[in-house]
């Protein structure tokens, strides 16, 4: 099962700007790469740290603490293997932006 969450309006969130969001006790930064709008989870799976300041370079992520570098749009890291951060789908309501959680016991599944 899954619900949709509103994290921010379409108008915060324009071309280059990126926000940080909490839902359920869970950070989730959201991206907006030349309008395409990302989302995920704000904890490296490398060592856990933020995520929400790292450096793009189109839709790649590098994490601030130690430089690995993820793909926004799949949440993987270039090349084959290695870790993955995740991802959540966001969709536009309206004029929000919402991102879509999977409830912990489909997680599970
Ligand atoms: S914590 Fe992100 S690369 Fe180490």
């Amino acid at each position: 099962m899954s619900r949709e969450v509103p994290v921010a309006t379409v108008d915060e969130l324009a071309p280059g700007q990126r926000k940080l969001a909490f839902v359920d006790g869970r950070s989730i930064v959201l991206f907006n790469v030349a309008g395409s709008v990302h989302a995920i989870d704000n904890s490296c799976p490398h060592n856990g740290a933020s995520l929400a300041s790292g450096q793009l370079e189109g839709c790649l992520l590098r994490c601030p603490a130690h430089g690995l570098r993820f793909d926004l749009r799949t949440g993987c890291m270039p090349g084959a293997g290695g870790l993955s951060v995740k991802t959540f789908p966001v969709r536009t309501v309206d004029d929000k932006l919402v991102v879509i959680l999977e409830d912990a016991a489909t997680d599970l599944a």
